[in-house]
């Protein structure tokens, strides 16, 4: 939340006060459409806008909407004396109001509206006395027109900045561009005349602020399209140049189709040479309103070139010969090989990222010696900035002679991703792995690197990136630096405005989130040096956050230094090379060892064993139950000569060599072969039904789809370990629309590739992980023998973990959203719905924001499309043996 803060706040009310005023005595009034403009397409510029309701901290992904109730804001006609039932408004209601888009320009290829909603007659300073930033959120709607003045049908992509939800017609779009990234927008195909839009408002205070007054400004633009293939972003994401040589050979463009039929791309040739750049000669296809990026091998003609030229070749899917070519140019940045600059690498779901990489300087004056290798400090941006900024990539300028690799991960977008967790912290993780293939690329003769030793930084957004670094990873972390960070998403926003539900399953939504709460994990950081810094007036981030984990931190017997600065905010220039912050830097790059790994006594929280590393050797492979933290205590006893361990919630572990000859685990001794099984020299221990331990790993790995393990564990947000791009597979034209605004969201969202394939071809030997979107009986069966989750035409069936089959049907809607086993650790994610309308329903839960909380398996009923997670008829987890654990509800 760093560059979302400064709305002008003055006007907005002006335009809302002066619409009441002027409309405020017609009952009904239709929509000025600016009929006399020249322009072929337009906004109209009067919007009809219906609020405020009640929203939670990220809730809006489960429905939430409290018109649902009324059959959906569609449904409404603009009625200046209707009241509705509203828990925010002023005498309990809202109502309509007739507001001008504050500015509505258009040229001959585009328009825009920007939408300034706010609500000054609701008392929000008391509000958020009671409720924190939580009261600060809200929702309503918004209508307007979008007028085609042209003859013939205009081919448009719309954006929908700091928008969540709308509909255009009778289309229903989820997904959006709440962070305004403009990647992915909607292609639309509009016939002359007049179009209704309706926008869903929703405010969230992580990405609009919480200090101002709470208004929602939202900009929507349309843009004219070739109504073919085209540039959805303009030039190549490819590395710079340094000292005359490419840095990375690896480069992207981002490819949208704007027309109406499947693209092939056939080939990415250079320009100047005819040569092919594809070194994968698979089909890619970019179906009809989807953008993918495609990646390919650049290399360079000589040192003295300015700029690269690609030429893109493609054709219609369904026509032979004709191919058609897009040419994309890309000025090189030339760089110095010793300043920050872009490298390249694939992230693992198959898609170009790039990182600001800094190489030890030529002067480093680094005791070890040249011989020795490196350390990696990472410095993780805050929200809304990218790595190649300048206040990114020069912030550690001043410390421009450290012994170490410094890099700037982007986590792939501005907002990391999802906040540097699954898919940010992969690209983190890519990003350092690629270190060695730059050295042998540019011919580097300086220290080594050693990719597995990380000193961690990073403010606000990066500041919570860096608690997450050194709670999943702490034997990989010579210490941490977090700077303005927070603790949770929970703790940042609070979620008390959440429609009420029932505590388990509140329990259970919190549960998805276990991992992500790093308040909860302190005890992970023992024996890694951290400093903390905090502007004392900071007023994004509260002070609170660092304090508070400074407190858990003396507690769990870790170091932290916690500096608090005097008079500062949130962000100044040199807020990361402070005098504490560089003696810091140069204090721990120059360590060639960490305690933490050596550690005689410790504990180690795990809340899911996917996205955690080692702490003291110790790794958990799994928990008995996936919804609530595990707990593995561990402590040398001398006179035993033995490690005593003490494991609560945990149903495997591997110790690495240091546990050798025997162990005590939960009061049973162990004798550890010393032959290990695993090649790192580890020994696998776990629990058995019994209820003793042995050496041994839980399941045999034969077993492929048997038994969830690695890449499969975690709540939903673990179809986000996909190796390779996505896969989304469909039945036809019902589903095809859902298919394609998945795809959009998993690119806008995480700058994802993904691959739509209607079921018919879709081959199971891809090696990404697949989203399966499925109507009525079509949904292909389990790779599972005996999934505990079955579908139906209407109706979905669920084993309890007490062998109880639950049936839901009757005439309800019925969606759902759960996982499934593939071979090789892959999985399957289900989106099902009885029907169309419940199948978008269920489509929102496809992970996209951070915070929402979906855990292993949901099913909708119809209400939750107002009452939220309380509208779900069974929800919860998915056990090693992917049985439903008896803490779900069902
Ligand atoms: C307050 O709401 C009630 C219905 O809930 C309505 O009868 C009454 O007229 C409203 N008062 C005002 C001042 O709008
Ligand atoms: C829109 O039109 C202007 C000139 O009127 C042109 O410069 C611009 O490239 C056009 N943009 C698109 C996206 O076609
Ligand atoms: C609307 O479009 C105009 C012209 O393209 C542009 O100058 C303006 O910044 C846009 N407004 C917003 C809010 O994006
Ligand atoms: C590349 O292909 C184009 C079109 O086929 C041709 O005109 C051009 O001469 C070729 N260039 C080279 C360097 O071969
Ligand atoms: C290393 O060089 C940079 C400039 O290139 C300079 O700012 C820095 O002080 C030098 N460090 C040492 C230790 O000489
Ligand atoms: C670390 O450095 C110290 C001297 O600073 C040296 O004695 C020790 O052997 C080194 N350890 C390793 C593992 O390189
Ligand atoms: C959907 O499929 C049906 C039959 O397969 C076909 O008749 C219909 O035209 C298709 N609709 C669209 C919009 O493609
Ligand atoms: C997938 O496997 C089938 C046969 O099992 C093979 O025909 C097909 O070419 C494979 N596809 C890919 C993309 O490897
Ligand atoms: C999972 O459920 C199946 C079917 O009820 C049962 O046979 C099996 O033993 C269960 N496995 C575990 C590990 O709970």
């Amino acid at each position: 939340m760093s560059s979302h803060f400064c709305y002008t706040v003055v006007t907005l009310y002006i335009l809302v006060l002066i619409a009441r005023a002027v409309h405020g005595e017609r009952a009904m009034v239709p929509l000025d459409t600016r009929q006399g403009s020249q322009q072929p397409i337009v906004f109209s510029s009067s919007w009809q806008v219906l609020g405020p309701f009640q929203i939670g901290t990220r809730e809006a992904t489960w429905g939430s909407d409290p018109l649902e109730y009324l059959g959906g804001f569609r449904a409404l006609q603009y009625d200046q004396g209707a009241q509705f039932r509203s828990s925010l408004g002023t005498n309990g209601t809202a109502k309509w109001a007739l507001l001008d888009a504050k500015q509505t320009t258009s040229t001959p290829n585009s328009t825009n509206a920007s939408l300034s909603i706010s609500y000054p007659d609701v008392d929000w300073v008391f509000l958020r006395i009671v409720y924190g930033w939580a009261a600060v959120q809200y929702q309503a709607w918004a209508r307007g027109e979008i007028v085609v003045n042209a003859a013939v049908t205009q081919h448009v992509i719309l954006y929908t900045d700091m928008a969540l939800e709308f509909w255009v017609d009778d289309v229903h779009y989820f997904g959006g561009d709440f962070y305004a990234y403009r990647k992915a927008p909607p292609v639309l195909h509009l016939s002359p005349g007049s179009h209704k839009i309706d926008v869903r408002l929703i405010r969230d205070v992580r990405a609009m602020g919480g200090v101002l007054e709470p208004t929602i400004d939202v900009v929507l633009e349309l843009q004219q399209t070739s109504g073919s293939l085209e540039l959805a972003k303009p030039g190549v994401l490819m590395a710079d140049v340094v000292d005359g040589k490419l840095a990375s050979s690896i480069g992207s463009i981002a490819l949208r189709n704007s027309g109406e039929d499947d693209i092939e791309i056939v080939d990415v040739q250079s320009s100047d040479t005819n040569n092919t750049l594809l070194n994968d000669n698979s089909d890619i296809i970019v179906a009809a309103g989807q953008t993918r990026p495609v990646a390919f091998n650049i290399s360079l003609r000589g040192g003295n070139s300015s700029s690269l030229n690609v030429a893109v070749i493609y054709k219609p899917v369904k026509v032979e010969g004709q191919l058609s070519s897009l040419n994309v140019s890309q000025n090189l940045a030339k760089r110095s090989l010793y300043d920050p600059h872009k490298i390249t690498y694939l992230h693992p779901g198959g898609m170009v990222s790039y990182a600001m990489l800094r190489p030890p300087a030529r002067n480093a004056t680094c005791r070890l010696g040249q011989n020795i290798s490196l350390p990696v400090l990472l410095q993780l941006h805050g929200a809304g900035l990218e790595a190649e900024n300048e206040q990114v990539a020069h912030a550690l300028d001043p410390v421009s002679d450290l012994c170490a690799w410094v890099m700037f991960p982007t986590g792939v977008t501005p907002w990391s991703g999802d906040d540097w967790h699954n898919w940010g912290f992969a690209d983190v993780e890519y990003a350092v792995n690629s270190i060695p293939s730059w050295i042998k690329t540019v011919g580097w003769q300086g220290p080594g690197v050693d990719i597995g030793r990380w000193v961690v930084s990073g403010h606000s957004n990066g500041g919570q990136g860096t608690w997450y670094s050194l709670t999943h990873q702490p034997d990989r972390i010579i210490a941490a630096a977090p700077v303005s960070g927070y603790a949770s998403i929970q703790k940042y926003v609070p979620y008390e405005l959440w429609q009420p539900m029932d505590p388990r399953r509140s329990a259970i939504v919190s549960g998805s989130l276990n991992s992500y709460r790093h308040e909860m994990l302190m005890e992970n950081a023992k024996g890694i040096p951290i400093l903390q810094q905090h502007g004392e007036k900071d007023d994004n981030v509260p002070t609170y956050h660092s304090r508070f984990l400074g407190q858990l931190l003396f507690q769990a017997g870790a170091q932290s230094n916690y500096y608090e600065l005097p008079g500062q905010g949130h962000w100044f220039d040199s807020v990361m090379t402070t005098s504490q912050l560089k003696d810091f830097y140069r204090k721990q790059t120059a360590t060639n060892m960490t305690d933490s790994t050596r550690l005689k006594e410790f504990t180690f929280i795990v809340a899911d064993p996917g996205d955690m590393g080692r702490k003291g050797g110790i790794r958990v492979t799994h928990l008995e139950d996936p919804g609530q933290y595990g707990r593995v205590g561990v402590k040398y006893d001398s006179a035993l000569n033995s490690y005593i361990i003490r494991t609560s919630n945990i149903l495997g572990l591997q110790l690495s060599g240091r546990y050798s000859e025997k162990v005590d685990i939960n009061g049973q001794e162990l004798v550890l072969p010393g032959e290990s099984t695993n090649e790192d020299g580890s020994n696998e221990v776990c629990l058995t039904t019994e209820g003793t331990w042995k050496v041994g790993s839980l399941h045999s790995t034969e077993a492929d789809v048997l038994y969830r393990r690695g890449r499969q564990l975690g709540a939903m947000t673990a179809i986000l370990r996909t190796r390779g791009p996505f896969i989304i597979s469909h039945q036809g034209n019902q589903t095809s629309q859902v298919a394609l605004q998945v795809s959009r969201n998993l690119h806008q969202y995480f700058s994802a590739d993904s691959k739509i394939v209607g079921s018919a071809s879709w081959d199971n030997n891809g090696t990404g992980n697949v989203i399966t979107i499925a109507t009525g009986e079509s949904l292909p069966p389990s790779t599972h023998p005996n999934f505990p989750i079955q579908v139906g035409a209407t109706s979905i069936s669920v084993r309890d973990s007490e062998e109880r089959q639950r049936t839901f049907e009757g005439d309800a809607r019925l969606g759902a959203a759960f996982l499934r086993p593939l071979q090789d650790e892959r999985l399957e994610l289900v989106i099902w719905g009885s029907d169309g309308e419940s199948l978008a329903q269920a489509a929102r839960l496809v992970p996209m924001l951070t915070g929402v909380g979906q855990p292993d398996f949901v099913i909708l009923g119809e209400s939750a499309r107002w009452r939220g997670v309380e509208g779900a008829m069974a929800l919860g987890f998915l056990n090693h043996a992917w049985n439903v654990t008896a803490s779900s509800l069902v």
